[in-house]
This record gives C-alpha cells, sequence and structure tokens, in this order.
C-alpha cells in the first residue's frame, strides 16, 4: 500500500489550515469516523495476514504521524491568537495619572478645616482626645453619674471586657466634651481650645448616622459669661457660613456639664432639597452650650472657685449640610465616589481667613 500521496495531502493541509475550523475539518477528512485513513484501516481486516502486517503498521504510523501535525498546529494557532490579541489589547501602565481622576477633600474634612481656621483666629488651639474612651472621661467627669439618664439618651456603644472583667467597659466617645477634660488636665486655665472629632450613638435616618462629627469648643478664664458665648456663636456663624447676617435661637435646655445651658438652632430653608441658611422658616439645631459646671472644673483640677468659662458642642456634619446645601446626611458615609466628586473640595484650596474659606 503505497501512502505517500495520502501522507502528503493532509500533512500539507494541515500546515495551510489558517484557522481552528480549517484544521478540524482536515481532522475529520482524514481521521473522522468516514475518513480516508479510517476507510483504509477499515479495509485491512479483508487483507490476507501477511499484507495486513506490513500495511496495518504503516497505517498506524501514518495516522500518529497526521495526528501530531494536527496537534503541533492546533498549539501554534492558539499561541498566534493570544500574541495578536496582546498586540490589539496593548496599554500602556506607565502613563501619567489623569488630573480628573484626582481625589477631592471631603466635606466634613472641608469644614473642620474651615472652623479650625475661624477659631484659630479667635485665639483657640486645637485640642485632641481617643474615640475609645473610658466611661469616667465620658460620664462621670462630666457630672452624668452611673445612673443618670442622660447616659441612655447618648445611645452608646460599649467596648468588649474579657469575661471576669467587671470594670466598666470602656465607649465609642458619644460626644467630644470628654476632649475638656482632657485639655484642662492637661494644661490647666486660662484655656481656649476646639476639639474637633469623631463621636458615636446608635441612630439612623436621614439626619443621624452611627458615626458622625462633633467640634467641641472651651473657653476657660476669670470672667467669662454667657455674653462671650453669645458673641463668639454668632461671629463663628457669620464668618463660616460666609454671609453678613445668620440668625440663630438660643433655647433654655440641660446638659449635666453645664449650667445654665442652652441649645442654639439656626434658621434655614429647604427650597427642593435646597438647603440655605440665613433665611426661610426652618430652625435647625447645630449645637449644645453652656457654662461649665464647677463639677466638671473640678474634676478636671481646676479651682471652680477661680475659674469660669463656657462650652459648647457643635455638630460639624450638620454646618457642613447647611453650608453647601446637602440634603442627606447618611451620603457622607457611603463612599460614592460620584458623590464625592460633586460635593468634595480641590486639595489645593486650603481654607484661610485672608484667602477665603471655601471659594
Ligand atoms: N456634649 C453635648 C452633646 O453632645 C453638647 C454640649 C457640649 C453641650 C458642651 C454643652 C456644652 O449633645
Amino acid at each position: 500500500m503505497d501512502l505517500t500521496e495520502i501522507r502528503g495531502k493532509y500533512l500539507a493541509a494541515v500546515a495551510g489550515a489558517a484557522g481552528e475550523a480549517a484544521l478540524e475539518e482536515v481532522r475529520v477528512a482524514a481521521l473522522g469516523k468516514k475518513g480516508e485513513v479510517s476507510a483504509l484501516m477499515a479495509t485491512l481486516g479483508k487483507m490476507p495476514p501477511e499484507e495486513r502486517k506490513t500495511a496495518g503498521a504503516d497505517l498506524n504510523a501514518l495516522k500518529d504521524e497526521i495526528d501530531a501535525a494536527l496537534r503541533a498546529k492546533k498549539t501554534a494557532l492558539g499561541d498566534a491568537a493570544l500574541d495578536e490579541r496582546l498586540r490589539a489589547e496593548w496599554l500602556d501602565v506607565t502613563l501619567p495619572g489623569r488630573p480628573r481622576r484626582a481625589g477631592t477633600v471631603h466635606p466634613v474634612s472641608q469644614v473642620t478645616d474651615e472652623l479650625t481656621a475661624i477659631f484659630a483666629d479667635m485665639g483657640f488651639a486645637v485640642a485632641e482626645g481617643p474615640q475609645v474612651e473610658s466611661d469616667w472621661y465620658n460620664f462621670d467627669a462630666l457630672n452624668i453619674p452611673p445612673e443618670h439618664p442622660a447616659r441612655q439618651e447618648h445611645d452608646t456603644f460599649f467596648m468588649h471586657r474579657a469575661a471576669g472583667d467587671d470594670r466598666p467597659p470602656h465607649v465609642l466617645r458619644t460626644h467630644t466634651s470628654p476632649v475638656q477634660i482632657r485639655a484642662m488636665t492637661e494644661q490647666g486655665a486660662p484655656i481656649r481650645v476646639i476639639a474637633p472629632g469623631r463621636v458615636y450613638r446608635m441612630d439612623m435616618d436621614q439626619t443621624h448616622t452611627p458615626m458622625f462629627h462633633q467640634v467641641e469648643g472651651l473657653a476657660i478664664d476669670r470672667d467669662i459669661s454667657m455674653a462671650n458665648l453669645k458673641w463668639t456663636l454668632e461671629e463663628f456663624c457669620r464668618a463660616f457660613f460666609e454671609v453678613p447676617s445668620v440668625e440663630l435661637r438660643f433655647r433654655a435646655s440641660h446638659f449635666p456639664f453645664t449650667e445654665p445651658s442652652a441649645e442654639v438652632d439656626i434658621r434655614y430653608s429647604n427650597v427642593g432639597g435646597q438647603l440655605r441658611i440665613g433665611e426661610g422658616d426652618k430652625w435647625m439645631e447645630i449645637l449644645g452650650s453652656g457654662m461649665v459646671h464647677p463639677k466638671v472644673l473640678a474634676a478636671a483640677g481646676v479651682d471652680p472657685t477661680q475659674w469660669q468659662g463656657f462650652a459648647f458642642g457643635m455638630g460639624i456634619d450638620r454646618i457642613a449640610m447647611l453650608k453647601y446645601g446637602i440634603p442627606d446626611l447618611r451620603a457622607f458615609f457611603e463612599s460614592d465616589l460620584r458623590w464625592l466628586r460633586n460635593y468634595g473640595f480641590s486639595a489645593l484650596d486650603v481654607p484661610t481667613l485672608p484667602a477665603g474659606l471655601s471659594r
């Protein structure tokens, strides 16, 4: 049996196949059930034994040779396809970043920088304290004894204590007021500080999130009064909101750590989701305040017969919403890039009083 011609034909067809489909056609024509080589194999049965021996060996060798050629070609075609894709989908990862994608400063950070600039101008330094706070700093030192209802009102997150450890658990601070105690203990009086930072309460709706931001203010000297508090807050709001006038409403209130106490609301309007301050018929509570309670001064080692002063705690997120017309507080902390691009600030516009706060 002369297989030279058939061998040449199929090896050439394999070599010339342009793609996987053409290659498969070659395979079927040669080695498929009805293929030419398979048909020759089927004739072996009718041959005399001597002839069958050599013809069978030749046919098997041919079958293996074509099969090997098919496999090699298939691999080569796959490699070529991959090379082609790599060429077509080439990407230069060393290109510089595009400025359009630059990060932005979050409104909370922007507002914190703005209010720090304003209070620095009035002589307030920045003080800090931990977010995981002992219950003494968060409550007791602020004249909130263990059974006081204010502890419940704060919807406190408690830290875990090991089994058998029955000291009172630490808390996620529910307000920035513990920084009053820390700052006075460290620096004594007179003192003028603000303490911006994160605080935590179990609360969630359109105007409350479990984590939010406050700035504490504290001014202690020999003759500080409620009048100084009122002036400071009005002056702050005018500068902060960058408007000629704002309207504040002082409401008598109660905090264990101040006496007397006042909550302060600011006038604003909400027209179709657009918030504007200084006009309209709505009031938003933005802070709690009062004259620091003598027991609080004493707890921080400041002599209440010599010193007195005011404190306030203001919601940073609240005043950010008002100033920049942001209707929903929850969106502040969802890290939605579209929101951040819309409400974020350029990292190069650092707020200062002489250069302007927000431009
Ligand atoms: N700590 C109070 C609160 O979170 C606010 C406050 C601070 C009130 C300082 C008076 C003085 O509600």
